[in-house]
């Protein structure tokens, strides 16, 4: 989420479209010095894209709405089963029956957990393992974004640390097993135009020193990063072929700001004046979308959308922060991580 406006005007996409489709012309498939070179999406795939995914099994974390009610639809309207877990189940009946509407025959059902309380995690991981065969794809999407007080979880970690990165790495860690079933398993993480401003601060990671609600979201956004990246980095060392994407969506009307700094807080005024210039939570969903159906899609990925400053239009590869590069730090996440959450990938 920015704190930047965005600008205005249907037209501020053209150039960059028409750029982007020459970059696909121009270098899409090229190899360079023998490894794969980077292949940028199409820069106008979409909804309509999506592979048939009968058969594929999905776990969309906070699939109850914006980005992740948008994915459970894509998905389920494609043919994949669908599990939303998300805490509030009057929300998962509502996602549920709305999902249904568009498409009478989806496979789609809810699961509560609170991924800012590890036993909730952890028993969810539980009934999952016990009722599913395998899993093809898991959507690591739910989050808050700057509650204005700092609060903690059951686990008394700060709260958006613990919600945004540290129950989805408990999460994907407790479902390794299960992603290892399937025969091609992709895990989707959200990041956020707002990592860019983040820092990892190992001294202070639960900001207890001091808290800054928008500096605490940015680096949880950059942390989910990090764990996109150093996840396919040890998939690749351990043989679990896990192919692992990052993924933001710009700027999208969701419940995100109401539910967090509110709508009466600064934050929620620019944004509420500046929304006609934000994209719908559809068109937000379609980099994580890609990511998670698209056979093109390159693992160790992170694809967003590429006008008005990654704010919305054509889909591509994101920027990465230089912060999210740094491997010694996303291995000292990872080992933080695991003390934090108590869980071990194997
Ligand atoms: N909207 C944007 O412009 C924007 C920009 C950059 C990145 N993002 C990222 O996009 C993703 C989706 O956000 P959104 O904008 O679609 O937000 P949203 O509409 O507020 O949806 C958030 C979802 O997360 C669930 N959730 C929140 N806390 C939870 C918890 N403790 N345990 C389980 N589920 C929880 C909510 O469901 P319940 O309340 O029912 O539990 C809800 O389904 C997030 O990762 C966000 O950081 C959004």
């Amino acid at each position: 989420m920015s704190k930047t406006p965005s600008p205005s005007g249907s037209q501020a996409h053209a150039p960059r479209r028409g750029l982007a489709a020459f970059a696909i012309g121009l270098g899409g498939l090229l190899q360079l010095g023998g490894a794969l070179a980077e292949t940028t999406p199409r820069p106008d795939w979409s909804h309509a894209d999506i592979p048939a995914q009968d058969g594929r099994i999905f776990l969309v974390t906070g699939g109850t709405s914006g980005m992740g009610y948008e994915d459970a639809k894509a998905l389920a309207g494609a043919g994949a089963q669908v599990v939303i877990a998300a805490r509030n189940p009057e929300r998962g009946r509502d996602a549920i029956a709305r999902i249904r509407q568009a498409h009478p025959n989806a496979e789609v059902r809810f699961e509560a957990v609170d991924l800012a309380d590890l036993d909730s995690v952890r028993a969810l991981g539980e009934r999952l393992s016990a009722s599913l065969p395998r899993l093809d794809g898991l959507i690591n999407n739910a989050a808050i974004m700057a509650p204005p007080e700092r609060t903690v979880s059951a686990d008394g970690l700060e709260a958006q640390l613990a919600t945004n990165y540290i129950g989805h790495f408990a999460l994907t860690a407790q479902l390794l097993p299960l992603l290892r079933r399937s025969d091609a398993p992709r895990v989707v993480t959200l990041s956020s135009i707002a990592a860019a401003r983040g820092r990892i601060d190992f001294d202070d990671l639960q900001a207890e020193r001091a808290y800054d609600p928008y500096a605490q979201y940015a680096q949880s956004k950059l942390a989910c990063l990090m764990f996109a990246f150093e996840l396919q980095r040890r998939s690749d060392a351990a043989g679990w072929g896990i192919a692992s994407f990052a993924a933001h969506p710009g700027v999208a009307v969701t419940e995100l700001v109401r539910r967090g700094p509110g709508l009466d807080s600064a934050f929620g005024r620019d944004w509420a004046r500046d929304r006609e210039d934000y994209h719908s939570a559809a068109d937000g969903a379609i980099p994580t979308l890609y990511a998670a159906t698209a056979a093109e899609a390159q693992p160790g990925r992170y694809y967003g959308p590429t006008g008005d400053d990654e704010h919305r239009g054509p889909l591509g590869l994101a920027r990465v922060p230089e912060a999210a590069r740094d491997q010694d730090a996303a291995a000292r996440l990872w080992e933080a991580s695991e003390r934090l959450a108590g869980v071990a990938f194997r």
